[in-house]
């Protein structure tokens, strides 16, 4: 062992023995001990470490980036007034390079803009390469959604905007929609993409239980050609189309959106079908819809190409989405601690895989996060067996990434536990039960007022009845401030959600219910602060 790495060591097991004896004496001020003398103040507030955040006020749905001058301009609903109780959203504009760091550029669309001078809602942006709609070439359009004050019951109808200024500015083409309302409660966020096949635009809406399908040449004038219904998933919101290359070759059309399986037991976030639109609808190779995330928190998704040199757009996209919850959006511990509310996932990177009879979205962080890398350690591998209680600390902080393999009795409970308070009792479990892995937010304050929102169980679909009645998983969890995002096996299952852990609350340890777990490879990274 080189001397580094023995260093490494005698500091682990004396970090371990340390952590240990905070446990056995539940005493807030033995925890604090627990933070290290060296963090700086932004790790004691709740802005987190390496998630994008909106700087004050209110943030919800993020908007699909698009590539212009040499990076990604990213858009958000965004409402600078939120503190004066005053509703309403604009169209606000980060820019990034690298999808982990981003500059604050103000008000792309402003509020005032809007035809009822109040808000803008979700939409999509587009660069009109063609000069499709004749504003020049490479004109920004962006087409969202807004309240049509030329009518009296003011509907739900989309409007364009358009910039010359590569999309920091826009101006408002007319005060009538380019989409009107036929008479319809829900008919909102408007997902426009280029179809090459056809060379025409392609909208997809959300029209309640239905998506709605439209073309047009020009970006002005959309015609309706088709739409795609289910029930038992709520009202649709941010719907989403695109392309990729799955891993056996082959090309397939995904159709995505928000939606809300809480009446059938189902995640609300993202949900999607793999089919093939033919320029006017589409039809799921299975009816059966797929979850993106299986979290609480992961709403308003939006996906898009990867610009990156040498990437194929098709085999690799990038996948963004709110952490939040309409059903219990205000009550943020940021709001309350910091004065923002609004906080978006990592990005990710999303592929398609064959599976079964179909098709499947396995996701992994975005890589450009490693560059923001603080302190990496490789830990011991780790062992506990057969009793109920928590008996290894594994290592400590409010902001990391932890990666480890997982090998559990099919039999067997077991599973870790994080931001785990001194005394034991305040935690946030990942639970690998049987067949079912499960995030389980029950024990810290939770952010659901209505305290239904406690935990997200995936039933892992293969690996499960593995040679000698064991299975194997590869676990990456992120933890920040207020978030955890988990990738299970190599992103094929994955849960982001919201948790109001308090700061001091910074253990992990380990949990088996009556046989040996054992944690292996385990890597624990810190970041550093991407925004103050
Ligand atoms: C989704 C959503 C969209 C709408 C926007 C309004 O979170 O409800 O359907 O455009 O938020 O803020």
């Amino acid at each position: 062992m080189s001397h580094m790495n023995m260093v490494k060591h005698i500091s682990i097991i004396l970090a371990v023995l340390l952590l240990s004896l905070t446990i056995s004496h539940p005493d807030l001020a033995v925890a604090k001990q627990n933070i290290d003398p060296n963090t700086s103040t932004a790790e004691l507030n709740y802005r987190p470490t390496y998630h994008f955040t909106v700087p004050s006020e209110w943030m919800n749905d993020p908007q699909r980036p698009v590539y212009v001058n040499g990076h990604y301009n990213f858009y958000y609903l965004y409402n600078g007034d939120y503190s004066k109780n005053i509703i309403g959203t604009s169209y606000h504009l980060a820019q990034s390079n690298d999808l982990v760091s981003f500059q604050d550029k103000g008000d792309a669309i402003p509020k005032a803009l809007a035809p009822d001078g109040k808000s803008i809602w979700s939409g999509s942006t587009v660069v009109d390469e063609r000069n499709t709609a004749g504003f020049g070439k490479n004109a920004v359009v962006s087409i969202v959604t807004a309240l049509d004050a030329t009518k009296p019951d003011r509907p739900q109808a989309q409007f364009l905007y358009y910039s010359i200024d590569g999309g920091e500015h826009f101006k408002a083409y007319g005060q009538q929609p380019v989409l009107a309302n036929p008479g319809k409660t829900d008919f909102r966020d408007p997902k426009v993409v280029w179809d090459p096949e056809n060379n025409r635009w392609v909208m997809v809406l959300a029209e309640g239980n239905q998506l709605g399908f439209y073309q047009s040449k020009n970006l002005v004038h959309w015609e309706k050609t088709g739409t795609f219904s289910k029930d038992n998933l709520g009202v649709f919101e941010c719907p989403d189309l695109f392309q990729m290359k799955a891993d056996d070759g082959s090309i397939h059309w995904i159709l995505g959106t928000g939606a809300n399986g809480k009446s059938i037991g189902e995640p609300n976030t993202y949900a999607y079908w793999v089919g093939n639109f033919d320029g006017k609808t589409f039809r799921p190779i299975n009816e059966k819809e797929q979850w993106l995330d299986q979290g609480w928190d992961w709403y308003a998704g939006v996906t898009w190409e990867n610009y990156s040199k040498d990437n194929d757009p098709l085999t690799n996209r990038y996948a963004i989405g709110w952490m939040n919850n309409w059903d219990y959006v205000t009550n943020t511990v940021t709001w309350e601690k910091e004065g923002f509310n609004g906080t978006d996932s990592l990005v990710r990177v999303i592929n398609l895989k064959k599976e079964g009879t179909g098709y499947h979205l396995y996701s992994a962080p975005n890589p450009n996060l490693e560059a923001y890398t603080k302190t990496e350690k490789t830990l011991p591998n780790q062992s506990v067996n057969g009793t109920k209680e928590k008996t290894r600390v594994i290592g400590t902080g409010v902001s990391y990434e932890l990666s480890f393999n997982l090998q559990t009795k099919n039999t067997n409970h077991a599973g870790i536990r994080f931001r785990q308070s001194a005394d034991g009792t305040r935690f946030v479990e990942l639970g690998f039960d049987g067949k079912e892995i499960y995030l389980d937010r029950s024990s810290t304050p939770n952010p659901d007022q209505y305290l239904k929102r406690f935990e997200r169980t995936t039933v892992l679909n293969d690996q499960w009845a593995t040679k000698n009645d064991q299975q194997v998983h590869h676990v990456q969890l992120f933890v920040d401030k207020t978030t955890v995002e988990v990738f299970i096996d190599n992103g094929k299952y994955v849960m982001s959600d919201v948790i109001n852990s308090e700061l001091n609350d910074d253990l992990i340890t380990l949990f088996s219910d009556a046989s040996t777990v054992k944690l292996t490879n385990l890597r624990l990274s810190t970041f550093n602060q991407i925004q103050d």
